[in-house]
């Protein structure tokens, strides 16, 4: 069978993590977390005090930057991380899961200069295939050519409560209606900057999993894996 390249694209707690990671597990894909790699580098911005519209500045940090991105421990796994984060050799796993660090990775990423980095690293990460990678922009600029797209989506107050839940199995202390704030803030950023916004790209799948879970939404994907592959597989037999 091929190696796809698989794109998963959608806004804030959609399921893309989850849903990716559990898709390439299934296949023996690799599984990408683009939004990591803002969220990581937006870390180090915040912990320099470099200005968060200061695009000079942040584009010489994007590229003294050097992000890694590695399976979790299972420990890690159990509690709740999709993959590891390392910020120049240091891990962030945890770190850059806040509420302030997601704010400041959906300002960074309407820069252009810095996503051009991100997008180049992230083309290197994933070239030759059998990948599934999740972001914003994944199907419409990083691999455009993909074999499989997904827009997965889901209602934001369905979304708002699977991060509140989270953040109320980390102990932070936070309310479920500044959870929707952040995420409605960070939706519509997203969704309006100039630069490679959050839309679905005319050729991606959209499901909508408000009313699914991670299991059900991962075998509808695998189902349309299995047609991808079987039409690949056509067109070669003809
Ligand atoms: O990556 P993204 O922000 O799109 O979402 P995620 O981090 O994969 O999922 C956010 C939370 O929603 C996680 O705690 C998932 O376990 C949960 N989730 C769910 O309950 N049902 C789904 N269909 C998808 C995700
Ligand atoms: O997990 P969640 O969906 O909340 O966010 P994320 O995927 O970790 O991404 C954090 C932020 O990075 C997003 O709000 C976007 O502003 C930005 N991002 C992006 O612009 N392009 C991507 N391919 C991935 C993330």
């Amino acid at each position: 069978m091929r190696d796809l390249t698989i794109t998963i694209d959608g806004p804030a707690g959609s399921g893309k993590s989850s849903v990716a990671r559990r898709v390439a597990s299934i296949l023996g894909y690799l599984y990408l977390d683009s939004g990591a790699m803002y969220r990581a580098l937006a870390l180090k911005a915040l912990n320099q005090s470099v200005p968060l519209d200061d695009e000079g500045r942040l584009e010489r940090l994007a590229r003294d930057t050097h992000i890694q991105l590695k399976p979790p421990t299972p420990h890690q796994e159990r509690a709740g991380a999709k993959n590891r984060v390392f910020l120049d050799g240091i891990e962030v796993t945890d770190a850059i899961r806040t509420a302030d660090v997601a704010q400041a990775s959906s300002r960074l990423a309407t820069i252009a200069v810095v996503r051009q980095v991100l997008v180049a690293e992230q083309q290197c990460a994933g070239a030759g295939g059998g990948v599934v990678m999740e972001g914003r922009d994944i199907g419409t600029v990083v691999f455009p050519d993909a074999e499989l797209k997904i827009f997965l989506d889901a209602s934001p107050e369905v979304r708002a409560e699977r991060r509140w839940k989270e953040h109320q199995e980390k102990g932070d202390a936070v309310t479920l209606s500044e959870v929707l704030e952040e995420v409605r803030q960070r939706d519509q950023r997203d969704r309006e900057r100039k630069v490679s916004p959050l839309v679905r790209a005319p050729d991606a799948i959209l499901v909508d999993n408000s009313a699914m879970d991670i299991e059900e939404t991962a075998r509808l994907i695998l189902m349309l894996v299995r047609e991808r592959q079987s039409e690949a597989a056509a067109v070669v037999a003809k």
